[in-house]
């Protein structure tokens, strides 16, 4: 029986805070129950450090930045980017600081507008390539970006995120336009860490936002596909084509703890660019995830899960197995 208890696939990189989130002063981040702090130096650097004072155990991220260290708010004592500690206020200038005055420090990156760790073993960290989304850089895309939070284990999120068949049910009045409930047979396309789908759509006169500007506009080719996939251990893309017109809703479901995930999203778009339609996308995304939020939040804890699938599933049952291969080699190398 497979091992269903929450857990982190550990040598991946996880966004735990989007860039906007970051400041001047640092901030609490959470990625399964792993306190961190994030904060970035007067230099601009992101720094990711355990959010436990070595002293007497208080938050870092309620310190003050000091130049590339931080400063602990209890009694002041520094640690510096890479979790030493650089600083006791109370000590004579003869004392030593103890050698065992550090916190854990992290790898990060900054990309796609979000703030990347990894927790896993250190040496594995560069040679641990950042999942891709190249239209993010390119010209002729506009990129809203936002976040979402789930009462929810990450998987749930992430297979929802992936979940072909639902559209028509929950998203009835969004853009779940009826008459689409049956998914045409489809491929795995398979990569090292998921897999992707594509399934045929047809535009429809009921579509509302983006999608149904897509729908009436007389240049709209009427058949069109979407695309589904995923990325271990927590990111989903969802890919809308009508011809030339491409939309994009990637989640990058962050695990707050075994119960609680935050959602960073990404909607993608090559029509439609100018910044005024944003405030339109945030609402209508937020609406989306509402709509499967009564859902999700509702399910029962995959560890309790009794559950018989179809064909329209076979996404999600990849990600599963593919989540467990990667699990259960963590377990076997101990
Ligand atoms: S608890 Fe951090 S300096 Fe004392
Ligand atoms: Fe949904």
């Amino acid at each position: 029986m497979a091992n269903l208890d929450v857990a982190l696939l550990p040598n991946h990189w996880y966004a735990i805070a989007a860039s906007t989130d970051l400041g001047s002063t640092p901030i609490a981040a959470s990625l399964l129950d792993q306190q961190l702090v994030v904060y970035r130096t007067t230099a601009g650097q992101v720094v990711v450090l355990d959010d436990r004072c070595p002293h007497r155990g208080a938050s870092l991220a309620c310190g003050q930045v000091k130049g590339n260290a931080i400063a602990c708010p209890y009694h002041g004592w520094q640690f510096d980017l890479d979790g030493h500690c650089a600083q006791i206020p109370s000590q004579q200038a003869s004392a030593r600081i103890p050698q065992a005055a550090k916190v854990a420090s992290y790898p990060v990156q900054e990309r796609y507008g979000l703030i990347w760790v990894f927790t896993g073993d250190r040496d594995r960290a560069a040679q641990t390539p950042l999942w891709e989304l190249p239209e993010y850089d390119q010209a002729g895309w506009r990129v809203v970006q936002g976040q979402f939070d789930w009462a929810a284990d990450y998987r749930r999120v992430t297979e929802n995120g992936m979940d072909v068949a639902h559209s028509p049910f929950v998203h009835a009045n969004s853009f779940g336009a009826s008459g689409n409930e049956v998914i045409a047979d489809f491929e795995l396309e398979k990569s090292d860490l998921g897999a992707q789908i594509w399934i045929p759509i047809e535009p429809k006169a009921n579509y509302r936002g983006s999608f149904n500007l897509l729908g009436r506009k007389q240049e709209t080719p009427k058949a069109g596909r979407s695309g589904a996939a995923f990325h271990l251990p927590n990111i989903t893309r969802i890919d809308i084509e009508f011809g030339n017109f491409h939309l994009i809703l990637v989640g990058i479901h962050q695990p707050i703890s075994a119960t609680t995930t935050r959602s960073h999203w990404l909607h993608v778009r090559n029509f439609l660019t100018a910044g005024w339609a944003d405030g339109g996308t945030r609402k209508r995304t937020a609406k989306l995830f509402q709509e499967d939020q009564k859902i999700i939040e509702g399910i029962a804890p995959l560890r309790d899960r009794n559950e018989i699938s179809v064909a329209s599933d076979r996404l999600q049952l990849y990600y599963r197995q593919l989540w467990q291969q990667h699990h259960s080699s963590l377990v076997a190398q101990g």
